[in-house]
Parts: C-alpha cells; sequence; structure tokens
C-alpha cells in the first residue's frame, strides 16, 4: 500500500519531531513555517534548537528526500499531502490565558487550500489548545474558508503530544500513548490507521474520544505533573524546618508506593520550560472564563513562583549581604539536554541575585548563548565549570546536567574563594559534601 503524505505547520519541538519521526519511517513528509531562518537550517538538515539524537535523522531524511521545509506555504502543504498536522506555537497572553492567534491564522490558510482540493484531507490539531477550541474556533474557520463541510467535506483530529523537551525525538517515536479526539468516526479511522502503518505491531494503546476531551487530555496531563512537583516542593520546604529529614529519601519512599510512582518527585527550585508554566496558567483562566476556580493549580502555580527564590535566601542565610558576592551558577537552561531558557528558574533567580548586589558568573553547557539575549552583559559567562567556581564566594547549583552531577566537593574547593554549595536539584551526596565544604540543599532538615 502507498504510504500516506504528510504535511506539518510550525517546526518547533512538536512539529519538528514529528516531521522527523513520519519521515524517518518512509513517510513523505512537508513542513512549513513562518520562519525562513528555522527553514534554511533545516533543510541542511541542521536542527534549529539543541536536541540530542535529531541531528542525525534530521540530515538523513532531508538528505534521502523525504522531508522538506518550505516558507509559508501552508496551500502547498495542504494540496499536496493527505494529512496535515498542525503543530504552531499556542502561547500566552500576559494574562495567562492562551493566544491562539497563530492557530487561527495557520487554520484560516488551511482552510483556503482545502477549497481547492478535490480529495479527502484530514486536518489535525496537535498543538496544545484549551478545550473547545477544534470545535468552536477550528472547525468553523476551516468550514469558511474551504467551503465544505467538516465530516464529509474534510476530517478534524485533535491529536495532544506529550513529548519532553531532551528525550523530544524518542518520546515522539515511543509514545505512551495516542490519544485521537475525533469530530466524526471518519476522521478518528484516517488518523488511527496512520499510526497502525507508523507503529505496526507496537502501537501504544489508543484512546478515541471527542475533540475536547482529547484537549483536556493534555491540559490534565501536564497539570498533574507539575502538581506532583509543587507536592513534593513543599514537603522539602517543611523537611527543612524539620531536623534530620531529608525529602530525596521522602520520595523515594514515596515513589515505591505504586500508586504514587517514583517520577516527577524530585524537589528542586521549580518547574520551567514552555509547557508546564504556560499550560497551568492557561487552565486556570479558562476555567475561570467558565466560573470555575481551580484553586488546587493556582497553589501548584504560586508555590512554583516562590521556589526559585529559596535558592537566594540559602545564598543570604550563608554569606550574609550579598553586596559585591561572587556567586557562580552552574546551569542556565530551564533543564538538562536542553538550550531552552523559556522559564527557567535561573532567570528569577539571576535577576534577584543582581538585585542584591551580588555579581553573578553563569555556566551551562548550551545555554549560554541564549542566556547572553537575556542578561546581555549584566552577568559574567563561563566557559566551564572549573572557570564558573573561580573565586566564587557561593556556587548555586541550578540545572541537573551530568557534567555537573560528576563534580566532586575539590572541584568547588580548589577554586572558589570560600566553599560554599547551594544544591538546587539534590544531584549530590549531603553527607560526602557538608564533610569537605559548607554545603545545604533544597529539601535536608538541618
Ligand atoms: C513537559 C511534559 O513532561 C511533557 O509531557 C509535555 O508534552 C511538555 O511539558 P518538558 O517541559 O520538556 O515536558 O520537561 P519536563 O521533563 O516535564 O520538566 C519540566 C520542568 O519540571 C523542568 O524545569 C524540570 O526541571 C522540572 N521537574 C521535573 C522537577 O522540578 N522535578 C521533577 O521531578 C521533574
Amino acid at each position: 500500500m502507498k504510504k500516506q503524505t504528510i504535511s506539518v505547520l510550525g517546526i518547533g519541538y512538536v512539529g519538528l519531531c514529528t516531521a522527523v519521526g513520519f519521515a524517518s519511517r518512509g513517510y513523505n513528509v512537508i513542513a512549513s513555517t513562518h520562519d525562513a531562518e528555522k527553514a534554511a537550517k533545516i533543510n541542511k538538515g541542521i536542527p534549529p534548537f539543541h536536541e540530542p539524537n535529531l541531528q542525525k535523522l534530521l540530515e538523513e531524511t532531508v538528505q534521502n528526500g523525504l522531508l522538506n521545509c518550505l516558507i509559508n506555504q501552508t496551500e502547498t502543504a495542504v494540496l499536496e499531502t493527505d494529512l496535515t498536522f498542525n503543530a504552531v506555537g499556542t502561547p500566552s497572553k500576559p494574562d495567562g490565558s492562551i493566544d491562539l492567534q497563530f492557530i487561527e491564522t495557520s487554520t484560516y490558510e488551511i482552510g483556503k487550500a482545502l477549497n481547492k482540493k478535490n480529495t479527502y484531507h484530514v486536518v489535525i490539531v496537535k498543538s496544545t489548545v484549551v478545550p473547545g477550541t477544534t470545535q468552536n474556533i477550528v472547525k468553523p474557520i476551516l468550514e469558511k474558508e474551504s467551503k465544505k463541510l467538516c465530516g464529509s467535506g474534510f476530517g478534524l483530529c485533535m491529536n495532544p503530544e506529550f513529548l519532553r523537551q531532551g528525550s523530544a525525538f524518542e518520546d515522539t517515536m515511543h509514545t505512551d500513548r495516542i490519544v485521537i479526539g475525533e469530530y466524526d468516526k471518519k476522521s478518528g479511522d484516517a488518523l488511527e490507521s496512520l499510526y497502525q502503518d507508523f507503529y505496526g505491531k507496537n502501537i501504544p494503546p489508543t484512546i478515541r474520544t471527542t475533540l475536547s476531551t482529547a484537549e483536556l487530555i493534555k491540559y490534565a496531563s501536564n497539570s498533574l505533573l507539575a502538581t506532583k512537583i509543587s507536592f513534593i516542593n513543599t514537603m522539602a520546604n517543611l523537611c527543612e524546618k524539620i531536623p534530620g529529614a531529608d525529602v530525596k529519601i521522602v520520595a523515594t519512599a514515596m515513589g515505591l508506593d505504586k500508586r504514587i510512582g517514583p517520577l516527577f518527585l524530585n524537589a528542586g527550585l521549580g518547574y520551567g520550560g514552555s509547557c508546564f508554566p504556560k499550560d497551568v496558567k492557561a487552565l486556570i483562566a479558562h476555567s475561570k472564563n467558565l466560573g470555575y476556580r481551580l484553586e488546587l493549580l493556582e497553589a501548584v502555580e504560586s508555590i512554583n513562583k516562590t521556589q526559585p527564590l529559596k535558592a537566594v535566601q540559602f545564598c543570604k542565610e550563608l554569606l550574609g549581604n550579598l553586596k559585591g558576592k561572587r556567586v557562580a551558577i552552574l546551569g542556565l537552561a530551564f533543564k538538562a539536554d536542553t538550550d531552552d531558557m523559556r522559564e527557567a528558574r535561573a532567570i528569577p533567580i539571576i535577576n534577584q541575585l543582581l538585585e542584591e548586589g551580588a555579581n553573578v558568573t553563569a555556566y551551562d553547557p548550551v545555554a549560554v548563548p541564549i542566556a547572553k539575549t537575556i542578561f546581555e552583559n549584566k552577568i559574567q559567562y563561563a566557559s566551564s565549570a572549573t572557570a564558573c567556581l573561580k573565586n566564587a564566594d557561593c556556587c548555586l547549583l541550578v540545572t541537573e546536567w551530568d557534567e555537573f552531577k560528576k563534580l566532586k566537593p575539590e572541584d568547588f574547593t580548589k577554586s572558589m574563594k570560600q566553599p560554599v554549595l547551594i544544591d538546587g536539584r539534590r544531584i549530590y551526596d549531603p553527607e560526602e559534601f557538608s564533610r569537605k565544604m559548607k554545603f545545604t540543599a533544597i529539601g535536608l532538615g538541618h
């Protein structure tokens, strides 16, 4: 059977991993973006962001002609393929609610293209959108512009993704579940059969449901993960008031309970990134509009806002006044294995340190170029962890990169002015480190 052809709009993490994923299994994929610079990189086989395991397959799929990225050519993308995944960005408005402008403009373009098409085409919303968006915004625009009826004239699905940056490609290829929200059975059948062909015998559990249930599944999943993090951070803060208590052991023991599970119970400086902060805020705003206050998620969000500033508080407890003190920051990215600094915990921490008059030097294996666009020359940038620690009065570990996990107490003590370390991600053994230096960590009772 001839493989179906696929178009993908938007080439952020979701769009690009979807495009490369299908192309790597032999599907012809056309991507389209408004960003000419990104398109040029992709067509040379270079990922526009740091993401492990993506480069090689991107290069291969571009070289063998299975993936082609166009600039602003939604019409061609739709006319020349059987299904379109819409993966454009859905940022936040200043009040936290979702900004659907990119979804609206891209849907308008898809609709116009569908008007010129004589064969059945399925439109799949892959972007994270609040419940009701596909039914109440996407469908009417598509019907108006295509002058066709949804269901008979074209298909419509909502198919959220659950990929994590840093393992985005792996997650795309080996997802725990597929969620298909469908306007009608024909649309859902078309998408499920694409996934059956893609995964073969190894197809993950597939949930078929309504468009809005699919939309909510994404928000509910991210909100629960964010809740686990704020929950364990609350326990960490409590542990600090209980002599001898250690949140890491609390979390390990809790995680052995099958009903709880071990993941997303790492206490630290809170969650950042392009999803959790945005999605939790968007769901709070959406629910408020529906007349229901999400008090639980309001608490999750407010705990996450104050958590990073604890690092600065620790600094002040250990050093006193921070004016003129050299603080070394290890890790700038919002988590390891990415250069993404969106909502990175390093941002409020560094801003607060600067406000207190500290001199900040930072190092990150990959995020320094992005950090320079944020902090410019307000801080110094080091080219290695060792260089960052030189003459520092205090070191703050902010991101859990593997290369930092390998550091020993001596790596800190030999070049710092004062051997003071604050472990914001619980990667160091408190016993070993506190024997050799002034050491404190999130969630450790004294
Ligand atoms: C998340 C979801 O995991 C993914 O399913 C969704 O599609 C997009 O959002 P991502 O933002 O890439 O993925 O990163 P994730 O690994 O979930 O981490 C998010 C943040 O939470 C990071 O800042 C991380 O450091 C923090 N975190 C994570 C913790 O503080 N503790 C944990 O136990 C886990």
